[in-house]
């Protein structure tokens, strides 16, 4: 069963082979109508389950877009019109979409959950966002870099401010695909030490600096994302901004970063807080790209999961 539940626990070697799937998929389409098919059709009579336990705009709209343009249909649904988490156990939900559907795609809270749903689903589920990690999003930003400055391999990236889901996933990426990674932000709020372990283990280099200055200087890639995430505590509200007002990408920091350098979040972002309008609109910034690129980048890890060409 090929479930794409993180990127650390996927082989390297396929998701090098899953964005280069991207780029052709990405390629064959240029022009064509949003609602037009795509000429081959490898999802043809398939199912798929789109479930989101938190909201999304991104991971709905553009898994819904991918599947129907490779000729599959959808159903999306919502945690709160499901029993999921309302008396019925993950598990037997699990067993019961699998004989509904020919793929899971879930957004949820606790990664118990996603574990849950693919230990006992007999088709492949994907993992559309938890508390911990975002997988689908790293593999949108890899396409979006290396349409735009080539290889990642070798690049060096830094992260600004908190440490959070999609942080831990540029880790993962990082010792996947090999590229340097720099985490610019307050103690308290550094990315989990395993994503790090993990990247290192590969053989990269990860640096904890404190001062978002020096860490971008030179960087190929500066990232950055809300300061306070879905699954976060709204009363902390006050205490976050003030511990990562230092990381906001402005100007100046971009400026400190130089002109190689690009610009990445992965959306929504909150305008005036982590990051700037100039910086949002300005030359550096690809944050649509990656947008864009979650649609082919999601239709390369769904082929990937059902085995289809
Ligand atoms: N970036 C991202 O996953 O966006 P959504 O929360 O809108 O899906
Ligand atoms: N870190 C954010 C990402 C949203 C796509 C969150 O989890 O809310």
């Amino acid at each position: 069963m090929r479930h794409f539940l993180d990127l650390h626990t996927t082989d390297a070697d396929a998701l090098r082979g899953m964005i280069d799937d991207a780029r052709k998929v990405k390629e064959k389409r240029a022009g064509k109508p949003r609602g037009a098919p795509d000429k081959a059709q490898p999802l043809k009579d398939r199912m798929v389950a789109l479930i989101f336990e938190k909201p999304s705009t991104r991971t709905r709209t553009s898994f819904d877009l991918g599947v129907r343009q490779m000729g599959g249909q959808t159903m999306v649904l919502t945690g709160a019109e499901m029993q999921l988490g309302h008396g019925e156990s993950i598990a037997d939900t699990a067993r019961v979409l699998s004989r509904y559907v020919d793929l899971i795609m879930i957004r949820t809270f606790a990664e118990e959950t996603l574990i849950e749903m693919a230990d006992h689903a007999s088709v492949p589920v994907i993992n559309g966002l938890t508390d911990r990690t975002h997988p689908c999003q790293i593999m949108a930003d890899i396409l979006t870099f290396e349409e735009h400055r080539g290889p990642i391999a070798g690049k060096r990236v830094v992260w600004t401010g908190d440490g959070n889901n999609v942080c831990a996933s540029f880790l993962h990426a990082a010792g996947q695909f090999g590229f340097d990674f720099t985490f610019a932000g307050p103690e308290a709020l550094e990315p989990e030490a395993e994503a790090i372990a993990f990247a290192r283990s590969k053989g990269v280099d990860v640096t904890i600096e404190r001062d978002a200055e020096t860490a971008v200087r030179g960087a190929d890639l500066v990232v950055s994302d809300t300061w306070l995430s879905m699954h976060d505590d709204a009363s902390a509200r006050d205490r976050r901004h003030n511990l990562l007002k230092p990381y906001q990408v402005n100007e100046a920091l971009m400026q400190a970063a130089g002109e190689q350098a690009l610009f990445m979040h992965c959306l929504p972002a909150h305008r005036g807080e982590e990051v700037t309008d100039a910086v949002m609109d300005g030359p550096q910034s690809v944050v649509f790209d990656e947008a864009e690129n979650r649609v082919h980048a999601q239709k390369a890890v769904m082929k990937w999961c059902l085995g289809a060409e």
